[in-house]
């Protein structure tokens, strides 16, 4: 169940236009404590004193924990933000990373999947650059966040199952560690 999107400009667009409100839009309790548990997940996951890339890193919620780690995003707008806050944030595309292979020992991405059509080739360009392994989220399908997304006409944002996002990591040989489920966010841990 994993669906093309076909507005990937509209997704560049939306962020852009966000950019400069998304900070404080992003302070209601809803996201304070998904981002709490995202980045304790990552912790959990995560040596954060490895090599590590966070793919699709907006305006730097979590670069910010993690200083010495490196961001890419595709919207000039949210990496503009980031940078302001003198976090290691450059323009890049998920799906086309500018980086050699097992150039980071972990790569994550957070609140992205959903909305990259590709994300097949978004999760082996992660594996690429990984030598050691990957987390991510995914929005659920089975979720009242899914069913809340479709009422909006949310056309930019994918809900997936989760034997679906397995099925594309048993291609790219990655083994699950661990997962997480909160409300319509699925995180996924995974080795090389
Ligand atoms: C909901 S925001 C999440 C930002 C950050 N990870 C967080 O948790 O606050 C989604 C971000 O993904 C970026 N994005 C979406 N598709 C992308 C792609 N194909 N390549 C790089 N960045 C992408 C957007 O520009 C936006 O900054």
């Amino acid at each position: 169940m994993i669906p093309l999107i076909n507005k990937v400009d509209s997704v560049n667009e939306y962020y852009s236009k966000y950019a400069k409100t998304y900070d404080s839009s992003r302070t209601t309790p809803h996201f304070s404590k998904l981002n709490k548990l995202q980045y304790l997940f990552l912790k959990e996951n995560i040596d954060l004193n490895k090599r590590i890339l966070e793919v699709g890193c907006g305006t730097g919620e979590f670069l910010k924990r993690i200083p010495t780690a490196v961001g890419i995003d595709f919207s000039e707008e949210m990496v503009k933000v980031a940078k302001s806050k003198n976090l290691n944030a450059s323009l890049g595309d998920a799906t086309r990373l500018d980086f050699k292979d097992n150039s980071f020992d972990y790569s994550f991405s957070f609140k992205v999947f959903a909305h990259v059509p590709n994300c097949q080739l978004m999760l082996s360009e992660m594996v690429r650059v990984s030598k050691i392994g990957i987390v991510f989220d995914f929005y659920n399908f089975f979720s009242l966040k899914a069913l809340k997304d479709y009422f909006n006409g949310g056309d930019y944002i994918r809900h997936d199952d989760f034997n679906s996002v397995k099925s594309l990591l048993g291609d790219l040989k990655i083994t699950v560690v661990d997962e997480k489920k909160h409300k319509g966010y699925f995180m996924v841990a995974g080795l090389k």
